[in-house]
Parts: C-alpha cells; structure tokens; sequence
C-alpha cells in the first residue's frame, strides 16, 4: 500500500535521487578543483558504501511512501562497477515509474548497452561547451567535446531518451550557449541550461558568475523560434521551450533567478546512505547505521516518515536573504557527494 506523506510545508515525496560512488573520472573546476579532490583525497571506501541490496531496500521504503521515481548519480555513476545489477533491482520494485541517471557520459559505449537492457530509459548527461580546449579546461582532464558526442550518439541509437546539462557560467562559457543549441537543435534531445549554483564550498560561486534564464533565453531568441511548454508534471524541475521548427527543445534550471522551492518533492540519498533533504543541506540523516543495526522494515518506514515530516529546507528561496558571510560560514555538502 502506497502512503501519502508530506513535509512541513506539505510537500510530498515523489523523487528519490540515489549518489552510487562520490568519485569521478573528471575534476571539473566547480565541483571537484584538482586542489581540493587531488591524488591525496580520501573517497569512501568500499564498506562505507551502500550495497545494491541496501540501496534496493531503502527504495522500496521510499516507494511504499510516495516516491515514484528514481535517479542515480554520484560522483559519475558509470564508475560503480556493475551498476546494470541495482537498475535491474529497482526496476522491479513496485511503485517505480521512472528511473534515470545523470553522468557525464565517458562510459556510456561501454555500459549503456548492459544499462539498457537492465530497465534504465532516461539519461542526463552533463556537457558545458563544444568548443574542445574550454571544455577540456572545464573537466579539468583535457577531455575533448567529441569525445562525449559520441558517446551521447551511441546512447541515443540504442534508444535512451537524453537530456544535455549545460552549467552556464559568466566569463566562462556564456559564448558557448548559442553553439551548443545550434549543435543539439539537430538531434532528438532537450538541451538545458542551469544556472550556477552554490552548491558546496569549494566552487568559487558568487552571484556575478550566474547568467539567468532571462539572460539565456534573450540570447536564444535572436537566432531561434521557440515556445514555452506547460510542464509535463508537478514539481517538474525545468521550463522547457520547443523549437517551432524542430522535434529537440530547450530547458533551463532557474535554481537561482526562480528558485522552485514550493514544488520540490525530492529527497537526496548519499552513497554512504545518509538522507537529505535539500541540496543545499548541512546535516543528513545516517540511514546506514539503522539498516546495519538490524532494524525491522516497519520501524524503517516509520522513521523516514518522521524525517520527511520534520523536513522544511527551502535554500533557494531564501539565499537572496542570507548575507555573503552567513553563506561563506555555512558548511553544505559537495555536489560530488549528493549528485546535484
Ligand atoms: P529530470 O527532470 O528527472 O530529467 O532530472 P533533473 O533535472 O531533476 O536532474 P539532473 O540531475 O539532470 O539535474 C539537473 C540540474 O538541476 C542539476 O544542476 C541539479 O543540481 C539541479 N537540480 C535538480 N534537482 C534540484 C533541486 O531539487 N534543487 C536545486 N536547487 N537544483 C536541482
Ligand atoms: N551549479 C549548477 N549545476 C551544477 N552541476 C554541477 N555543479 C553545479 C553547480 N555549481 C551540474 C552538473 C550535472 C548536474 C548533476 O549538476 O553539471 O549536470
Ligand atoms: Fe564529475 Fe559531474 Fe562533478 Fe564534473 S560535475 S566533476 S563530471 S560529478
Ligand atoms: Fe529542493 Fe533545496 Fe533545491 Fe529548494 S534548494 S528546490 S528545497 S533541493
């Protein structure tokens, strides 16, 4: 039986976003500086992380209470090794409509295929320009663009649905905006520009790097003819536009000119297996421990029923009213340990 919870705000649970390994084959500048995750950096090892049976139990929880659908991140998910073993678990699980997973796409060519056929229909994967020296800047290992086209062609040919995550950072790759849309306009995907956050404490944000929606969109709209959607569903993270004439579209992640605070319904699992409630959390509740120490499936439940009700975290709303300072000594999570 499917329950219905709500938090403090009445907000339901409906997505439930699962971080598989807090490494990644990249170093990009504004989630994991060389400085900072170097050759020294201690990542999880291997008992702290949770197993698949694990992570299947606490999903399947979460699906008795409302969520219905789930994304796997990391780090980048595709370093977990047989990862096609847990989507073919949660796949299983009832209640699951919808399974995605977020990577910056390496390793698709070697285990897209084995994705696939295990259940997982939607990938997101993260490319912030096409030019190859600024985006082998940006991921900080010199890996050129076409090295990740192809990568997004061979997912597309075998039938995934895709969408392409575009950071747009001021200075950075503003100029990359219009060749990214001119690029993808051609092939079956939403490409979605996000706006800068300041997720962790390591990635330089401020406010000058962002470049809003409203900007973006004047950009698009010289050379494009587009039309806002409605959105496909409630609490859908993206506004998303249709070209007038072409099947891709276009979306953007407003985290910061439009914050979506009202509508979120997501939880945020690390792969330690520590709840939070919000990406932009300082404390997350140890579900590891209580799955360790043997606790009964009914206990379970109701403890993540008591989480979620307590629950009120609404970052975005409010950062225009935290001061600087107050922002610099708040002590949030990586974005490399939450996957975003
Ligand atoms: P679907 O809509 O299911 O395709 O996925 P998604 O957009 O929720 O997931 P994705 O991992 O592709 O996230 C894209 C961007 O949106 C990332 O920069 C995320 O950090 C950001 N994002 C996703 N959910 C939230 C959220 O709840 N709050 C904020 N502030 N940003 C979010
Ligand atoms: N602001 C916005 N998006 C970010 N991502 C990583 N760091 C940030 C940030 N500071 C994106 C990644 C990926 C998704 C999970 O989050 O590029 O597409
Ligand atoms: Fe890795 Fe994604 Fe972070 Fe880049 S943004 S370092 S690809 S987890
Ligand atoms: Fe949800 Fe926190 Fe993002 Fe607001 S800032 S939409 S509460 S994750």
């Amino acid at each position: 039986m499917v329950e219905s919870i709500t938090d403090k705000f009445g907000r339901p649970i409906r997505d439930l976003r699962i971080s598989v390994t807090d490494r990644c084959n990249f170093r990009c500048r504004y989630c994991m500086p060389k400085e900072i995750f170097g050759d020294d950096f201690e990542f999880m090892k291997r008992e702290e992380l949770l197993s698949f049976e694990e992570l299947e139990r606490i999903a399947r929880i979460y699906a008795e209470l409302g969520v219905k659908k789930l994304r796997i991140t990391g780090g980048e998910p595709l370093l977990r090794k047989d990862l096609h073993e847990l989507i073919a678990k949660l796949a299983g699980i009832p209640g699951i409509e919808d399974i995605g997973m977020t990577t910056n796409g390496m390793l698709l060519k070697k285990h897209g295929q084995k994705l696939y056929d295990a259940g997982l229909r939607r990938l997101n994967i993260s490319l912030d320009a096409m030019d190859d020296q600024l985006f082998g800047e940006i991921n900080d290992r010199g890996i050129g663009t076409s090295r990740i086209i192809e990568q997004i062609e061979y997912a597309i040919s075998i039938g995934f649905k895709i969408k392409i995550n575009m950071v747009v950072q001021k200075g950075l790759n503003e100029h990359e905006i219009l060749p990214m849309a001119r690029f993808f306009k051609t092939l079956p995907v939403t490409l979605r520009f996000i706006e800068f956050m300041d997720v962790g404490n390591d990635n330089g944000w401020n406010f000058d790097k962002v470049v809003t929606k409203k900007e973006i969109l004047e950009t698009l709209q010289g050379e494009f003819d587009l039309e806002p959607l409605e959105p496909a569903y409630f609490g859908e993270v993206a506004k998303v536009y249709r070209h007038r004439d072409a099947e891709s579209r276009l979306g953007f992640i407003t985290s910061v000119s439009e914050s979506f605070c009202s509508t979120c319904t997501r939880a945020r699992l690390s792969s330690d297996g520590k709840f939070y409630g919000c990406l932009f959390a300082t404390d997350g509740f140890d579900i590891r421990t209580l799955l360790r120490e043997g606790i009964s499936d009914r206990r379970l439940k109701e403890t993540l029923t008591g989480v979620w009700n307590k629950r009120d975290d609404r970052y975005s709303d409010l950062r225009t009213e935290i001061t600087a300072e107050r922002r610099r000594q708040r002590k949030k999570i990586n974005m490399s340990y939450i996957g975003g």
